[in-house]
């Protein structure tokens, strides 16, 4: 992607980001999610609360939570928390029937319990991250060490091909201890079926497919704002 690409894409994360934080009310507990869109949210939700806006939140990764104490958030513990208001997140894909491909930066299962927990699930993307197919993006997959070769030889079964992610030449290690691998399913037919399947493999956390966990999907394009719901 070049320069003055990543510059608009950055723009429109930041249009979509700023129009989700305005459906934060007061005594929200808002769920954060991870990743550059996000940043843009929660960046905006510090200036609010530095404005007077009453809210607390959890975070879903340890940079997330560390980004949001800077702003001077008042940060849950997401251990005891029953419940969330609004979750505000980014995607890495998603179609218009809201079933998202999340994990590209490695906080999935984080993200998927702050899903779970809320009751208005906010996405926000810019327009690179629309698809008619999800699968172009690799779908993350977050596995106990211990049980790598086994939940790669399962997702083979699945027909999909597994790299494990690194970082510096080393095996990328998630918030929660464990590896990423991300699985090429080629573009997924059937994104729930999938889901399932993966879902019955042991030794595997949390996969990046999000289905029936959005409420809304804010993307800011060329156009302008569009929401899906
Ligand atoms: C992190 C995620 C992110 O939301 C996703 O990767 C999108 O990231 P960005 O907003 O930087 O494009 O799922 O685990």
């Amino acid at each position: 992607m070049s320069t003055i690409d990543k510059t608009q894409q950055d723009a429109e994360k930041r249009v979509a980001a700023l129009e989700a934080v305005k459906l934060i009310k007061n005594g929200d507990v808002v769920g954060l999610g991870t990743g550059t869109t996000a940043t843009f949210a929660i960046e905006e939700i510090g200036k609010q609360v530095a404005k007077g806006l009453k809210i607390t939140a959890a975070a879903s990764s340890k940079r997330t939570e560390d980004l949001a104490k800077s702003y001077g958030i008042q940060m849950l513990d997401l251990q005891t928390l029953g419940s969330i208001d609004i979750s505000i997140d980014g995607a890495d894909e998603f179609t218009e029937s809201l079933n998202l491909i999340k994990g590209g930066g490695g906080a999935l299962f984080r993200e998927k319990i702050i899903a779970s927990l809320s009751k208005n699930r906010i996405i926000v993307t810019d327009a690179s991250k629309k698809v008619a197919q999800l699968g172009a993006f690799k779908v993350p997959i977050e596995v106990i060490p211990l049980a790598l070769q086994y939940v790669m030889d399962q997702v083979a079964k699945l027909n999909g091909t597994s790299t494990l992610r690194l970082l510096n030449q080393k095996p990328f290690i998630t918030d929660n201890g464990n590896f990423i691998i991300d699985a090429d399913f080629g573009l997924i037919a059937q994104a729930e079926h999938l889901a399932e399947a993966l879902n019955q493999i042991d030794g595997l956390l949390a996969h990046g497919l999000f289905i029936g966990l959005t409420n809304k999907v804010i993307m800011a394009g060329g156009n302008g704002v569009v929401v899906f719901e």
